[in-house]
């Protein structure tokens, strides 16, 4: 078994923090999204795995290595344009190399692994094995139509969804999805669509079977899935403080306290984690925020949202509440009067202003 994750894509919906990072490197809980799928993939066994990305880009390949950290083999597999997840797959043929695979999205994340569904798949003998997920908003996914119990299609982002299942971005394949994949066209969208390739399977004659995922999964796609995504995984950190907290402050409930933070007169309260050397005065930082390495808070307050590394948030007056901030941003007050809002933010950017 192998596993094959894509990175790749634009990442449009998470613009501006996307112009200048691949939206599969930004943190959740201070951790890279993708590492969440890899892991995944290493707790379940694996031992190689081929990871799709930008071709016009080897930021993934650079921040994530070779895998020896984890203890298995990487494989860098370029794309030239994101032509869709079908396209995906079909470039990892020569990596996959006739074993069966998981294919997992990058941008997804799920909580208690794949293990299970390994399992299931090589149990049942199917040539597909697909995951899905009951969501409030079919429309935004690849969704099956289930009949006695059976897939009879699968339809990609349809505007009369037939069930109210999302096909998660978790997928258990033979080699005959490679077959699938060829018989292709690209949709409306002009992508190769991998729901087109499992309505082939099923017409051809292939079995694919399914499970529902209970528990929690998300596809990370929009600034609002983030901070879920960010609250879920904080509602599960183990407590530690490895920085140092004076007498004036008070830390209570799930946090995370990295080597070299420095916590001042603030108060903290969990779930929360705080980066490597951050500084926290005369702050309040409220349940499920994430603060970046090095990033300085003083003199503010800031609750449910994710703070990148070295960023400056000083003497601001109203709450920070559910937001996302890149990295090496600064929100400070302006010094003198008149009282005024100065702003140099970048394309797509958005500021709400209570
Ligand atoms: O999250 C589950 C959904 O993922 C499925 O229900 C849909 O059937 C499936 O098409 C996909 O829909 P999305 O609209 O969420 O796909 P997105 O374009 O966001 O891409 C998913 C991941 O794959 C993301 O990590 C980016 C990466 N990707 C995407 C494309 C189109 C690539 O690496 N290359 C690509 O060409």
């Amino acid at each position: 078994m192998k596993a094959l994750i894509a990175s790749g894509g634009r990442g449009t919906r998470l613009r501006p923090i996307t112009h200048t990072q691949n939206k599969h490197l930004i943190p959740i809980a201070n951790k890279p999204i993708l590492f969440y799928s890899i892991e995944a993939a290493v707790h379940a066994g694996i031992k190689q795995i081929g990871i799709v990305h930008n071709a016009d880009s080897l930021e993934v390949p650079e921040y994530v290595g070779d895998g020896s950290r984890w203890g298995v083999r990487i494989t860098y597999i370029p794309q030239e344009t994101p032509g869709g997840l079908a396209q995906v797959v079909g470039l990892a043929e020569k990596f996959v190399a006739g074993d069966k695979f998981l294919f997992y999205l990058g941008d997804n994340m799920l909580v208690g692994g794949v293990k299970r569904f390994i399992d299931e798949f090589e149990r049942s003998g199917c040539n597909c094995y697909l995951t899905l997920s009951r969501v409030k908003d079919p429309e935004r996914f690849g969704v099956p139509e289930i009949r006695d119990g059976r897939i009879v299609r699968v339809e990609e982002k349809p505007s009369i969804p037939k069930s109210n299942f999302a096909v998660a971005g978790i997928y258990l394949y033979d080699s005959h999805i490679f077959e699938a994949v060829r018989s292709l066209k690209p949709s409306a969208r002009g992508e190769l669509e991998i729901s087109d390739a499992h309505t082939y399977l099923i017409e051809q004659g292939f079995t694919v079977g399914y499970t529902e995922i209970t528990g929690w999964w998300k596809d990370t796609g929009k600034p609002s899935d983030l901070l879920e995504a960010n609250r879920l995984i904080l509602d599960s950190i183990e407590p530690r403080n490895e920085g140092t907290v004076d007498a004036a402050s008070d830390v209570a409930g799930r946090v995370i306290i990295e080597p070299g933070a420095r916590i001042g007169n603030s108060k903290i309260r969990g779930p929360v984690i705080i980066g490597r050397d951050v500084v926290v005065e005369n702050s309040y930082i409220g349940p499920y925020s994430s603060i970046g390495d090095r990033t300085h808070i003083r003199n503010s307050e800031v609750e449910y949202s994710i703070v990148l590394r070295d960023c400056r948030i000083q003497n601001v007056g109203i709450r920070i509440e559910g937001s996302i901030l890149g990295n090496d941003v600064e929100v400070v007050e302006s010094a003198g009067k008149p009282r005024v809002h100065r702003f140099m933010i970048g394309d797509q950017s958005r500021v709400e202003i209570a």
